[in-house]
């Protein structure tokens, strides 16, 4: 997970997939083990792995089971099993619709598993590259996330208290984060800095997950409620804000855990820098803006209360969307794997695209 945690969030062995149980960190470290795309889908949909890198690398392993699945039966025709695999990718790709990287691991697997089968390879042949295409989405995620942190860093100032929201760390990636990427490289490089934690509600990823990766870390975190955030804010006790994303439209408005609008709103109110960290695999230039990126509406249950514990009246109604747009208007920049894009975030976001360098574009 990090050079210094000893926890993965997702393991991957010929034998299927174990996930980190997210649900119930920190009380308790448990695993759930996948063998079947069904399963797959299940984890992802009940949040036992959640993030969007790490439900886009959840789902390439997923498909890579299912092609598994379909060898151990039997099935010899690769045209028949890329039709399967079509079928278990709709599946997984119907679990959580607003991150982007869900859909672009299944398609970067249908991609290779139709290019083999149209080459002639065999079944066995085709299941063996979906099983490498995983392994290698997972590998370079960690390697983006390390990117990430480095330009991230560059950012942050020696004695920053930095404020995140949701959990952009190691459990939503396949190692080291991306807003907590930033946030780990920057205290590796030794700045004394502390982080502000928005609980996050209603799933809480900022108190149970964000919190416990810091914790581990030793690094210096406070925990905030999430509508305490302005207070720190007016008060000058935030120098920066850094958050990940779900979906990066190709004018810069981000799709990100419900309640980032309201931070980036308040960020440009008290003039603090309010910076989005993602891999590539996040962008989706095929949209306009944040108009059109559906947002996922979650079980009533988690706003009422918590497992079997229920605080409102069941009667009343409740509205549950897990993400929101911020504009673009409001972000100072996007910190990705190919560099810094900032304002006009359009203009360095499609710089970024064509050119791929490695270096800051400033519009
Ligand atoms: O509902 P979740 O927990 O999957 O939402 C996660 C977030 O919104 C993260 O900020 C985002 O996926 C980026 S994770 C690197």
């Amino acid at each position: 997970m990090s050079k210094h945690s000893n926890v993965n969030a997702i393991e991957f062995s010929s034998g299927g997939l174990r996930l980190l149980d997210q649900r119930v960190l920190p009380l308790r470290v448990e695993y759930v083990d996948c063998r079947t795309v069904e399963e797959v889908a299940g984890a992802i949909q009940s949040m036992v792995v959640r993030g969007a890198p790490a439900i886009g690398i959840t789902a390439a392993y997923g498909l890579y089971l299912a092609g598994q699945r379909a060898l151990d039966a039997g099935e010899v025709d690769p045209h028949r099993v890329v039709s399967l695999l079509a079928e278990a990718g709709r599946r997984l790709k119907a679990t959580r619709p607003t991150a982007v990287n869900l859909s672009w691991a299944v398609e970067r697997l249908m991609a290779r598993a139709r290019s083999l089968a149209d080459k002639g390879f065999g079944v066995a042949d085709l299941v063996r590259a979906l099983s490498e295409e995983a392994q290698l989405i997972h590998r370079e995620d960690v390697e983006m996330n390390h990117r990430i942190g480095s330009y991230g860093a560059s950012l942050i100032n020696d004695g920053d208290t930095v404020l995140t929201h949701c959990n952009a760390g190691a459990l939503a990636t396949g190692g080291y984060g991306t807003a907590l990427g930033v946030i780990r490289a920057a205290h590796e490089q030794g700045k004394g800095i502390r982080v502000l934690v928005d609980e996050t509600r209603p799933f809480l990823q900022g108190a149970r997950l964000t919190a416990w990766e810091l914790v581990q870390e030793d690094i210096p975190a406070t925990l905030i409620t999430d509508n305490m955030a302005g207070y720190f804010m007016m008060r000058g006790e935030v120098n920066l804000v850094v958050v990940g994303a779900d979906r990066i439209c190709s004018n810069g408005d981000v799709a990100n855990k419900i309640g980032t609008y309201s931070l980036a709103v308040l960020s440009k109110e008290h003039g603090i820098p309010f910076y989005v960290a993602a891999p590539w695999s996040t962008v989706d230039l095929s949209l306009e803006s944040g108009d059109e990126i559906v947002i996922e509406e979650r079980d009533p249950g988690e706003v009422l209360g918590w497992g079997d514990l229920r605080w409102a009246p069941d009667r009343v109604g409740v509205a549950n969307p897990a993400f929101d747009i911020t504009p673009a208007r409001y972000i100072s920049g996007i910190i990705t794997d190919r560099g810094i894009a900032y304002q006009p975030l359009a203009v360095s976001l499609k710089k970024l695209a064509e050119g791929g360098g490695q270096c800051s574009t400033s519009g």
